[in-house]
């Protein structure tokens, strides 16, 4: 797949999914609100895939949250926005601080962010794997998360956003 193919790809399909050295370096995690219908791993006890709608339900009050959002801008404003008011999770974001995702909520609501040295290879529902063109970001919200990121052997930059 080129370039050009792979960002249309990306743009169309919201089911690329976190590889499990992620989740086990930064977990565990109560709750995954964005799940794939068939997810290829168990990433937190409790979830809610597209039919259930993890933006409809009301997550638990100490759940710590994994979120890696739909890409379509719309649910992936809500979700980012829902976490941030639950401020108590974590999220894996595409890199780009430019937008008004950041600019409007992250910066303003996150404790703490990193900068991912390396581009994440996601796991595909077919089972493949691959790196989109674009590099990732970690955000964390809450002092559980913050320390988790801060503590992680994820290569990167972390910095703090809000003490
Ligand atoms: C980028 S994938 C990430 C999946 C998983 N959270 C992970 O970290 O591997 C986003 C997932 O959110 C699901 N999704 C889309 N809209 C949703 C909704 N309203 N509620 C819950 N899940 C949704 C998609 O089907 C997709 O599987």
């Amino acid at each position: 797949m080129d370039t050009r193919q792979q960002k249309n790809e990306m743009v169309s399909s919201d089911e690329w999914y976190t590889p499990k050295w992620i989740i086990d370096e930064l977990g565990p995690f109560d709750l995954d609100p964005c799940a794939p219908m068939e997810p290829p791993y168990p990433i937190a006890p409790l979830s809610y895939n597209k039919e259930q709608d993890g933006l409809a339900h009301e997550w638990p009050s100490t759940a710590v949250v994994w979120m890696n959002p739909p890409y379509s801008r719309a649910p992936l404003r809500a979700f980012v926005e829902k976490l941030s008011r639950h401020g108590n999770g974590m999220a894996l974001l595409v890199n780009r601080q430019d937008n008004l995702l950041f600019q409007d909520i992250i910066f303003p609501t996150a404790a703490s962010m990193l900068f991912m040295r390396h581009r994440v290879k996601f796991l595909r529902p077919d089972g493949t794997s691959g790196s989109p063109f674009f590099g990732s970001c970690l955000v964390a919200w809450g002092h559980e998360c913050d320390q988790r990121l801060r503590n992680c052997g994820i290569e990167g930059k972390y910095v703090v956003l809000n003490e």
